[in-house]
């Protein structure tokens, strides 16, 4: 048995999803898709999306005083601030500076995470290097995406994503409990674009050329994230079994990222994990990127769906494509 890292726990958890709601049927008004393929195919009924003046800072601070409420911390024990997006207000300075600023937790460092949707995955591991080698006791880690700002509104692909932000307080923990196992994989051999922003960067900085050809807004292979999805997720949760000694038997629940419907089910058939363990909230959020498994954490945590003891499995994948997975004891 392999324990990767000890004595890390997440001792609070908190979520912010906008006011508005889009639902399937308001998109069959605006763009060619029905509210029947994207049910069966994605899991999706509605999503949240940010005002216009509404930025993924906006959504992240108030998850992140939510988890440090929660946490029963102020926000002067905060000592580290990490953000994963893709979608952050601005090239620079980091949406986690601007969140330092927003909940004034000015006692921490603050800095972005770049890996998509498994983003949250990445920045809790590197929260968990932080602590266990006793630089920090307290981080703030937010999965924060507002992905409706790099939508083309008429295109069908417009119904996968939706805007929202979660985030957990993770801590020094005397026993060994809390995070037991965590795999990060990156592979861009494969398909590096089958997501992806084109232009924005240094690539291709924004002009009025490219505007017109739409290249600020994401392109997304579907059947890509599929074939990848499947093949990397049940790849990174048996290597975080073997690495822990557990099976997939010892796993309480899943909180996975958010997808689509059908490719947690396959992955959950592949893996031999009953589908009732494995945790959804797509159909009232799509996919928040970043946000979607501290949001789903943060949901089945408040309802007390999660008891002292259980194994928890994480598991994400996205652009890049980044992938991993993870397994806590809850404490
Ligand atoms: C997108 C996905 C569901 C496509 O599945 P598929 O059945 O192979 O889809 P196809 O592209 O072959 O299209 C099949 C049918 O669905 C329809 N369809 C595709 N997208 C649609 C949409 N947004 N709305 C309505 N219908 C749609 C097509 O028109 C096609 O209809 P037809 O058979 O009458 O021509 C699948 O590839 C998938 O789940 N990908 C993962 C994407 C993802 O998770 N992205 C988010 C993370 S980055």
């Amino acid at each position: 048995m392999r324990q990767l890292v000890r004595n890390v726990k997440i001792i609070g958890t908190g979520s912010y999803v906008p006011d508005t709601v889009y639902t399937n049927k308001y998109l069959e008004t605006i763009l060619e898709t029905n509210d029947e393929w994207i049910q069966k195919n994605l899991g999706i009924k509605e999503r949240h999306i940010a005002a216009t003046n509404q930025t993924t800072s906006d959504l992240a601070a108030n998850s992140a005083l939510r988890a440090i409420g929660n946490a029963q911390l102020s926000v002067a024990d905060i000592e580290l601030i990490i953000v994963a997006t893709a979608t952050p207000d601005r090239k620079a300075p980091s949406t986690a500076a601007i969140v330092q600023d927003k909940i004034k937790a000015y006692n921490a460092a603050a800095f972005d995470i770049s890996a998509v949707c498994s983003g949250f995955l990445f920045a809790m591991s590197v929260a968990t290097q932080y602590i266990a080698s006793g630089v920090y006791n307290n981080i703030l880690v937010i999965g924060a995406d507002t992905f409706s700002k790099i939508t083309d509104w008429t295109r069908r692909d417009a119904v996968f994503f939706g805007d929202g932000s979660g985030a957990a307080i993770l801590s020094s923990a005397n026993v060994t409990e809390g995070f037991l196992a965590y795999r990060l994989y990156t592979d861009s051999s494969d398909e590096k674009f089958g997501f992806t922003i084109p232009a924005g960067g240094s690539e291709l900085p924004i002009t009025q050329e490219i505007i017109e050809k739409k290249l600020h807004f994401f392109q997304m292979n579907g059947h890509a994230v599929y074939d990848s999805a499947i093949k990397v997720l049940p790849k990174a949760i048996n290597q975080v079994l073997e690495d822990t000694g557990l099976t997939i038997h010892d796993i309480d629940l899943m909180i996975p990222h958010q997808p689509s419907i059908k490719i947690l089910q396959k992955t959950a058939e592949q893996i031999g994990l009953p589908f009732e363990k494995v945790m959804t909230n797509m159909d009232r959020y799509a996919n928040t990127s970043g946000g979607t498994i501290p949001i789903l954490l943060d949901e089945v945590h408040r309802k007390g769906l999660i008891k002292k003891g259980n194994n928890i499995l994480f598991a994400a994948v996205g652009s890049g494509w980044t992938y991993g997975a993870a397994i806590i004891k809850w404490q």
